[in-house]
């Protein structure tokens, strides 16, 4: 039996996670979200100085929600990129005190491998090939899996612009929805004719994507014609031409690689229009849809003290202590 404890720090979430041989069995999650509102975005600055003081109470509450002491943690995992750096440089500063004072392994986690294995908490051990679909609010990833903790993840298509979540959330900005965009969008979007506006699906390549067109079509679209146009149908028209291109694109890419399992994570994969479409497309194409529940989707800290359970299972290389923050990590 051996516990890990994950830390996440990329973002504006600073979320501690308690996994036992792949169980979840402990997690709190703290949140600067509010403190960027004003701003329409995360600012670096400000989430660095809410994971200094959110850390060290959030890993207590995730070892109380657990009944466990800090003496009782066997490894530690920590977010080593991509994300922002100076957020990255407070999680891993943790990480690394944690590790070193407890006298216990530590494993540098690669945020996007977080955010598949945040679907093994809920679903069990993923199938030996898998496309992952990763959409949040910094990434858009068609990915191409092996097992976690031993193949390296081959990217196979990204966004050449704005990321989905992004574009989610300035499209809530353009329409005065608030932030985060997308559950703003969302909840518009109930009510709304899907089929209203045809706004562009720009791609680029087999599997790549790109948001900031769409974005400018919404923005043109709104400024022309917004009078007497129900904001539900221009924010459920939006998020169908997403829905549409990221659904496409991973069936495709199963379906080329002969693949029968997809994953979707990242904060995007909350929402309930994408689950749906995902689940018609995949059913249709004989692909199982792999989804974790909504609160796993976005940012959190269970999701890295997965992979740190799966490397300990396979036996995963060990990070040295020297390890530092790696902002644009590919894979
Ligand atoms: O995974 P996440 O928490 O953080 C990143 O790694 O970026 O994702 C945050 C993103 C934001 O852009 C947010 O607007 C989007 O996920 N998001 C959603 C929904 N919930 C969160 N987008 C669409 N529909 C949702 N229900
Ligand atoms: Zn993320």
């Amino acid at each position: 039996m051996s516990l890990v404890l994950g830390i996440e720090s990329s973002c504006d979430e600073t979320g501690v996670g308690l996994v036992r041989d792949g169980v979840l069995v402990g997690e709190a999650l703290s949140s600067s979200m509010e403190e960027h509102v004003r701003f329409g975005g995360v600012v670096p600055e400000v989430a660095a100085r809410a994971h200094l003081h959110a850390l060290v109470p959030t890993a207590r509450a995730a070892l109380d929600s657990a009944g466990l002491k800090l003496s009782d943690v066997d490894y530690v995992a920590v977010t080593a990129g991509p994300g922002l750096a100076t957020a990255l440089q407070v999680g891993l500063a943790a990480g690394k005190a944690y590790a070193l004072s407890l006298g216990v392994p530590l494993f540098g986690v690669h945020h996007l491998a977080g955010h598949i294995a945040a679907d093994t908490l809920a679903n069990g051990p993923l199938p030996p090939h898998s496309i992952g679909l990763v959409v949040s609010g910094g990434h858009t990833s068609l990915l191409k899996l092996g097992d976690l903790a031993r193949d390296p993840i081959i990217h196979l298509g990204d966004t050449a612009d704005d990321a989905a979540g992004e574009a989610f959330d300035k499209v809530a900005r353009i329409l005065d929805l608030g932030y985060p965009g997308g559950p703003a969008i969302q909840r518009a979007a109930e009510g709304g004719d899907p089929t209203a506006i045809t706004f562009p699906r720009p791609t680029t390549g087999r599997y790549g994507f790109s948001f900031s067109g769409l974005k400018t079509a919404v923005a043109r679209w709104h400024a022309k014609h917004s009078a007497g146009v129900p904001i539900a149908d221009i924010a459920a028209s939006f998020q169908e031409a997403v829905v549409d291109v990221l659904t496409a694109k991973a069936v495709l890419a199963c379906t080329d690689h002969g693949i029968d399992t997809l994953v979707m994570a990242g904060g995007v994969a909350a929402n309930s229009r994408l689950r749906a479409v995902a689940e018609e497309r995949c059913a249709a194409a004989g692909i199982t849809l792999r989804v974790p529940p909504p609160r796993l989707c976005t940012d959190n800290g269970a999701m890295i003290a997965a992979v740190g359970s799966l490397l300990v299972a396979a036996g995963g290389e060990v990070s040295p202590l020297t390890l530092s923050a790696n902002p644009s990590a590919v894979l």
